[in-house]
C-alpha cells in the first residue's frame, strides 16, 4: 500500500462535511489522511471536534488581517503540516489570487448546488425560488474565479413540497457527507488509477497529426502514417510482466541515451521487457508529481521518429513560426 496522501481542511463553521471526511479517513484503506484542521475563526464547532480526535488544529482569526497575510499564515499552518491537498469544507473565505495559484490542482472545495447553477451564496434559497426540481451539491477544483474550477463530482438532491432553504440544507448536506470523502479519495487515487492515467495520455496522444489508436498484444498502442503503412509511436503498458509501472513506451534515440536515463533517473524512466532491447523506454506515469508537459514532449519526439516525412516537413515548417 502506498502512502496515504495528507490532506489539510479548511472551515469556518458546523464542519460537519470536515467530520465526513474524517470518520470516512478512518475506514479500510482510505487513500487520504487528515494532517490538519484549519479555521479562520477560533470559536468554528468543527475545531473542537477535530481536537478530540487527535487531528492537529490551527485557528487565526482574519480580523485586522489583510487578505495575502492571512492566507500567508494559513498557508504556512497547512504547509506546516505536510499537508498535500487543501480542501475546503465550508470556509468562508474568498482566497487571494496568488494561494489559490500556488495550490493549483491541489484544492478542492463542495458548493452546495449543481454547478455552473448559484455559485457564490443563498444556493437553497435560490434553487427553491427558481421552482427547480432538484438541488444538489458539486465538488470542484479551486480557480481564482469563483466557484468556477472543474467539477469533480456531483449529486443532485430532490426538492420537496413545502422546503425551505433550511431543510433543503439539511438534506443536502446528508448528500455531501457521502460525495466529498469520496471524490477527495477518488481525486488523490488518480495519478495510480490506471483508465484515468491512460485517458491523459490517449489525449495527448491522438491529438498528435493523423495519429490513431490500436490494441497490441493487449496494450493500447498509439500508431501514426495511416492504416497500412502506420507504425507506432507509444504503448500504454499497465503493469507488465511483473514490474508495478503503469508506463509510457515511447521511443528513445539510442540505447545510450536510455541506459543513461534509466541509471540517472530511476524513479522516472526503466528498461521494459522486450521493448527495451529495441530501445523503448518506459516513463513511469503511476507516482505522484508526473510533469505532464515531459509526457507530451516524449511522446511528440517519438511520433517524429516514426512519422512519415511529409508530416514531419509540415511540423518543422510550423516549429520555425
Ligand atoms: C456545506 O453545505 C458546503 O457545501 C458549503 O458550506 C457548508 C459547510 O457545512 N460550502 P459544514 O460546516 O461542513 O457543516
Amino acid at each position: 500500500m502506498t502512502d496515504k496522501a495528507k490532506i489539510a481542511v479548511l472551515i469556518s463553521g458546523a464542519g460537519t462535511n470536515m467530520a465526513a471526511l474524517v470518520y470516512a479517513s478512518r475506514i479500510g484503506d482510505c487513500p487520504y489522511e487528515v494532517v490538519l484542521v484549519a479555521s479562520n475563526d477560533p470559536q468554528a464547532a468543527g475545531l473542537a471536534l477535530a481536537e478530540a480526535e487527535g487531528i492537529p488544529t490551527f485557528a487565526l482569526p482574519h480580523k485586522g488581517m489583510t487578505r495575502a497575510d492571512h492566507d500567508a499564515a494559513m498557508e504556512a499552518a497547512v504547509l506546516e503540516a505536510g499537508a498535500e491537498y487543501i480542501v475546503l469544507a465550508g470556509y468562508m473565505r474568498i482566497l487571494s489570487y496568488g494561494f489559490v495559484s500556488r495550490w493549483a490542482g491541489r484544492m478542492l472545495n463542495i458548493h452546495p448546488s449543481l454547478l455552473p447553477l448559484y455559485k457564490g451564496l443563498d444556493t437553497h434559497a435560490r434553487a427553491i425560488e427558481a421552482g427547480d426540481s432538484h438541488g444538489g451539491t458539486s465538488v470542484h477544483l479551486v480557480t481564482p474565479e469563483l466557484d468556477a474550477g472543474e467539477v469533480l463530482a456531483q449529486v443532485a438532491v430532490p426538492i420537496v413540497t413545502g422546503d425551505t432553504p433550511e431543510s433543503l440544507a439539511e438534506r443536502v448536506k446528508l448528500a455531501e457527507h457521502q460525495l466529498y470523502p469520496r471524490a477527495v479519495a477518488d481525486y488523490v487515487s488518480r495519478w495510480r488509477d490506471p483508465a484515468a492515467l491512460l485517458e491523459r495520455v490517449r489525449a495527448l496522444a491522438l491529438a498528435l497529426p493523423e495519429s490513431d489508436e490500436r490494441e497490441s498484444h493487449g496494450s493500447p498502442g498509439f500508431r501514426v502514417g495511416g492504416e497500412k503503412s502506420g507504425k507506432f509511436f507509444a504503448y500504454f503498458a499497465d503493469q507488465h510482466h511483473g514490474t508495478e509501472h503503469i508506463a509510457l513506451l515511447a521511443r528513445t534515440g539510442s540505447m545510450d541515451e536510455l541506459l543513461n536515463l534509466v541509471e540517472s533517473q530511476p524513479e522516472v524512466y526503466f528498461k521494459p521487457a522486450y521493448y527495451g532491447a529495441s530501445g523503448w523506454i518506459g516513463i513511469i506515469l503511476n507516482r505522484p508529481g508526473v510533469d505532464w508537459d515531459e509526457v507530451a514532449a516524449w511522446l511528440q519526439r517519438s511520433w517524429r521518429n516514426v512519422a512519415p516525412k511529409r508530416l514531419t516537413r509540415l511540423m518543422d515548417i510550423a516549429d520555425e513560426f
